[in-house]
């Protein structure tokens, strides 16, 4: 049976987990930077969010990781978690 989220070779060919990651922007000018799977580590893709904005993302074979600037709530499967400055 099907596992919500699991990893499978996937005919779209994501097949790195497909796990998502949920990011609320708690500021205005939030940085999402989507970085490479490899040997090589680059930003490959950033997205600007304003407070209060949302950006649901996937890991793929193309995404192996994904940096946040600013403060913003990040909820993945394993936890959630603040960014940025915690007083205020
Ligand atoms: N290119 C790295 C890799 O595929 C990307 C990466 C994965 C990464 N996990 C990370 C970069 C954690 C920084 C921290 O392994």
């Amino acid at each position: 049976m099907a596992t919500e989220g699991q990893t499978g070779t996937g005919a779209e060919g994501r097949s790195s987990g497909g796990r998502y990651v949920v990011v609320k922007a708690l500021e205005d000018g939030v940085i999402i930077m989507g970085l490479t799977r490899g040997r090589d580590t680059r930003s490959h893709h950033s997205e600007r969010l304003d407070a209060g904005e949302v950006l649901v993302a996937q890991f793929t074979d193309l995404t192996a990781a994904i940096k946040v600037r600013g403060r913003a709530e990040i909820l993945t499967d394993v936890g959630r978690v603040t960014s940025g400055s915690s007083e205020r």
